[in-house]
């Protein structure tokens, strides 16, 4: 495993492979789990080489503690992507790497995509990740790009990124890998006490209650019982839950069949924050 900090050198190594070779890419920002190592596995078997980028990405944090306090294991990074059989390069850029000139983020009409949801409640959060997602397509030039399925949002908004500004790549959605109590994994949780962690099992079983009974309830009354629920477990604060149609992410009031739902959740254990999602029909 070759593991590239400047991107001259991971694009000199990228174009000396053979022309029918394909590059799988897992954009990441380190704190690797298994939710990651997931996509890195399934890039590898799709294709005969994988570029894995770890970099915490400054425009994509609309509160400085957050970034700040944003989970860096970088020597466990490591090890965890070399103990994976298959041909895998890494790009751990510096700051300046990415952006040359000033830290700031490119700004994006996504179709109105970016102002649903995590869009409101983090504002620019889509301009950062278009900005180092557009930058580090580029460096990469992949054949796939594997996205997860918990940031479902960001994933609708990558598969418009690279339409917007004609990217010549694929990008693959991969489902959310769980813990055993069901929480969604994601390099947050590192951040979790143990009694958090156990707490926090609870979205996940909210999000379960709210697709069994999507079929004969209406959504306004989903709503008011995961605002119920929420408020039975005092410890975990809801910054929202909405039933949104998966397309357009708009907030759904009422059902169409013609439609797929997603119910989308955000709430704060303490001070962490996290984000969860199901499909509904
Ligand atoms: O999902 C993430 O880890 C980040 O948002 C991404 C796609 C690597 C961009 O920084």
């Amino acid at each position: 495993m070759v593991i590239h900090t400047q991107k001259e050198t991971l694009v000199q190594a990228l174009s000396s492979i053979k022309k029918n070779d394909k590059i799988g890419f897992v954009p990441t920002m380190g704190a690797l789990h298994n939710g990651h190592m997931s996509l890195v596995n399934k890039a590898l078997e799709e294709n005969s080489l994988v570029v894995v980028s770890i970099f915490v990405n400054p425009t994509q944090f609309n509160n400085q503690a957050d970034l700040k306090k944003y989970p860096r294991t970088p020597d466990d990074d490591i090890s965890l992507l070399k103990s994976v059989k298959g041909e895998i390069i890494v790009y751990f850029p510096e700051i300046s790497d990415l952006y040359e000139d000033a830290i700031t983020a490119k700004k994006y009409n996504f179709g109105n995509l970016e102002n649903e949801m995590e869009g409101k409640h983090r504002k620019g959060h889509f301009d950062g990740v278009g900005t180092v997602v557009s930058k580090l397509l580029k460096i990469v030039k992949p054949d796939t790009a594997y996205f997860g399925e918990k940031d479902f949002q960001q994933l609708q908004i990558v598969k418009k990124l690279v339409t917007i500004e004609e990217l010549p790549v694929k990008i693959v959605g991969c489902p959310i890998l769980r813990e055993e109590n069901g929480l969604a994994m994601s390099s947050r949780n590192k951040r979790l006490s143990e009694t958090q962690f156990d707490e926090a099992a609870v979205i996940y079983k909210i999000l379960k209650e709210v697709q069994q009974k999507f079929a004969s309830t209406s959504i306004t009354d989903l709503n008011a019982m995961v605002a119920e629920r929420f408020l039975q477990n005092p410890n975990l604060k809801l910054e929202y839950f909405e039933i949104a149609d998966e397309e357009t992410l708009k907030t759904a009031t009422h059902k169409n069949s013609k439609s797929k739902y997603r119910a989308f959740v955000a709430v704060f254990a303490g001070k962490v924050r996290l984000i969860d999602n199901i499909s509904l029909n």
